[in-house]
Formats: C-alpha cells, structure tokens, sequence
C-alpha cells in the first residue's frame, strides 16, 4: 500500500517568550485534525519542541497535496487564533503569508513528506528540532548512513552493502531547486566538502541505492530567503526510515552523542551544541541551547503506533551533561570569534547598522618617511 507520511512544523506563538507553546494550542490542532481523520488523513500526530508544534499526518494522496497541505495551514491558523487571544509571544510568527495558495512550501512552515510503498512493519524516525537550521542535520545524516563507525549495518548487512545516495540542495539559489546527487561511499570526499556549510549545501534526502528506495526526507526551508528578512530561524523537521535495508533506529540515534555546534542559539545568532531533548520539552538557557527530539513509530496501513521518545530514555542523561557543558565552554567567550555567526547569517540587523556607521569613522593612517640623516 502507498502510504504519504507529511511532518510539518511551525512557531505560531510562545509561553513566556520563544519558550514552548501553550497545550491548549495543541489542544486546538488535535481537535481540528480529527474531523479530517478518515477523510483527508488516515492518522496523526501532534507534539511540540522548543515554541514549535510538529504535525506528523498519514495519508493516501501523494506529497504535495493540496488538501493535506491546507489541512496543516488551517491547524496552524487554529493555533495562531488561541496565541493571539492568549496574547502569546510571536504569534503566528512561521506564517508569512495572508492566506493559503495550493502548496505550504514558501509560506512558512518547515515541511518534510515521503510517499512510500509501505513495508508490512514500517519504521520511521521523525526529528524535530527548535534554535536551529535544517543543515543541523548535515552531519548527522551522513553519519547514520555513510560512516560504519554510526552504522555498522553498512559493514555487518548485506542489504546496505551498495551504500546510499545523497541529494544535495544549493538553498542560495533561490530561482529554481538546485540540486547534486552524490553517492555514499565514492564520493563521501565530495558530500563532506559541501555539507560542511551548514548554510548552503543541504542534504535533502537520502535513498538506498540497494533497493533506490526513499530512506530520509529533510526540510529545506529558510524563512529569511523567503521573507527577505529575519523571522525567526527555520527549526527543522525530518523523516527517516529504520530497519532492515536502513539504519536500525539506534544507528540513526548514534550521532546526536556528538552534540555537534550548530548555529541558532540566542537570537539566531549564536553557535551551540544540538542537545537531544525528550519531546514537548522547552528551552531555557541564552534561549537554547539548539534542541532536537526524535519520536519513532510503526506505520500499519497509514495507522500510526504510539510513539517512542527516543531521547527520554536514561542514556541521554549523560548527552545532555555534555552537552550543558558545551554550551557553556562555548558561551564563556560571548561574542568572540566562533561563538557567534558569520556576518551575513546574523539574524538581527544590529550589528550590520553598527558596522555602517562606523564606516566613515575609518580613517587612513599616514605613513611616516624617516628623513635621511
Ligand atoms: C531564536 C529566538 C530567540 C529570539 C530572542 C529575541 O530563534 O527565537 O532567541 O531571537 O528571544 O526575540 P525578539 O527579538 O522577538 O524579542
Ligand atoms: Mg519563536
Ligand atoms: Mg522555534
């Protein structure tokens, strides 16, 4: 049976701030989608992390629907009404537009969706991350399916043995998708070389070259290409498929032990360890650190099972320790070098304004000819 899996996720308001937002939001978004459960959707699922709320919804009507894409902008209007009349912060902060035009891609919302034919014991991971961008992703993706240190399937089955297929998107060329396939391993020189600008070079799915089955579907959107502007960072969502000719789910949980920097942290701005955090959890401190939950789930028929939250469990207690420290170790030095972005991916335009003013203040020293005795 062809299933369509479609995870959307946006910020339309926050409790004290862009902390988390308020359960009866949630509430909101449940009891609008289960009038269309057994109409336009088979099944969902609704959680937040950080201020976003994630809706992960099945269905039999291919990606790009209209009809379920409307569906996940009128849940989001649903929730904007309760964060405006709550008088949240930021409500409706990810809907950049006045009204919905066939497709939520460019409007706002952060969206991943995969058509599969579905396996008789369907395995997905789906990630949701807040305080981030969707390049966070980048390395963990190449490492759940291109390095056996993370994936020990790509040494130990056969059925991963051909390795797997990167496609890469240029999210700076804004006028029509520019994507790079690459394949894992032959190229992984290539793959790295892009993806280590989290910025630019995104993966945006990953397919078994065993089978050339869909394996991963990453977001790709940047609300300030689409607004022009600073709105907020773009706080990704993806999907991965686990089990059997993919990663087991423990392989695609391997390398958020790393806790790598990424960007986001205060104000966008900042750089700060992906801490792994159970699901509905807020943030907290200098409004971070970047924070990523994992549910995974079966698929039966488009049925979704009861989540598992992966990061709940114990051993990420001591992830999270190391990652407190990072953060910390990272913020001791504020606003030098590294800790914070690169002038073009700052999401203020203070410094920019600063740095304009100054401008003039610059003068050129004048050099000083030593006379000849
Ligand atoms: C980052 C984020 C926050 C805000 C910060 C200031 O994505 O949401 O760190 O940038 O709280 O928010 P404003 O400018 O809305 O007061
Ligand atoms: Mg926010
Ligand atoms: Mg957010």
């Amino acid at each position: 049976m062809k299933i369509t899996i479609t995870a959307v996720k946006a910020d339309v308001g926050g409790c004290g701030g862009h902390i988390r937002p308020d359960p009866r939001m949630k509430e909101a978004i449940a009891k609008f989608l289960e009038t269309a459960k057994g109409v336009s959707i088979i099944d969902f699922h609704i959680q937040s992390v950080g201020d976003d709320i994630g809706i992960i919804m099945t269905h039999t009507q291919g990606e790009n629907s209209e009809v379920v894409h409307k569906l996940a902008w009128d849940a989001f209007c649903k929730a904007t009404e309760i964060a405006k009349s709550l008088g949240l912060y930021g409500a409706g902060q990810d809907l950049l537009k006045d009204s919905f035009s066939g497709t939520i891609k460019g409007m706002g919302p952060a969206i991943a969706e995969m058509e599969i034919e579905e396996r008789p014991a369907e395995t997905i991971v789906c990630f949701q991350a807040d305080k981030t961008e969707p390049g966070a992703y980048n390395l963990p993706l190449y490492l759940m399916f291109a390095d056996p240190m993370h994936n020990s399937g790509l040494m130990l089955s056969p059925k991963m043995s051909e390795g797997f297929n990167f496609e890469i998107i240029d999210v700076e060329k804004t006028d029509a998708d520019t994507i790079i396939s690459l394949n894992a391993p032959e190229d992984i020189y290539d793959i790295v070389t892009l993806i280590r600008n989290n910025h630019r070079y995104i993966i945006e799915k990953v397919f078994s070259r065993t089978t050339g089955e869909i394996a991963a579907v990453n977001c790709t959107t940047r609300l300030s290409l689409i607004a022009g502007k600073y709105v907020g960072k773009d706080d990704p969502i993806m999907l991965v498929r686990a089990q059997s000719q993919f990663p087991a789910t423990g392989e695609i949980l391997s390398p958020f032990t790393i806790v790598h920097y990424v960007s986001g942290f205060m104000r966008g701005s900042h750089i700060g360890p992906l801490t792994p955090v159970p699901i509905n959890s807020d943030i907290s401190y200098f409004d971070g650190p970047p924070i990523v939950s994992a549910v995974a789930f079966n698929v039966k028929n488009g049925k979704l099972t009861n989540m598992v939250d992966c990061f709940a469990n114990q051993f990420w207690n001591g992830i999270r320790e190391k990652a407190n420290l990072k953060a910390l170790y990272i913020r001791e030095q504020g606003f030098s070098g590294p800790a914070m972005l690169e002038d073009k991916e700052l999401e203020y335009g203070g410094i920019t304004e600063r740095l304009d003013k100054l401008k003039d203040r610059f003068y050129t020293r004048k050099k000083v000819v030593k006379q000849k005795p």
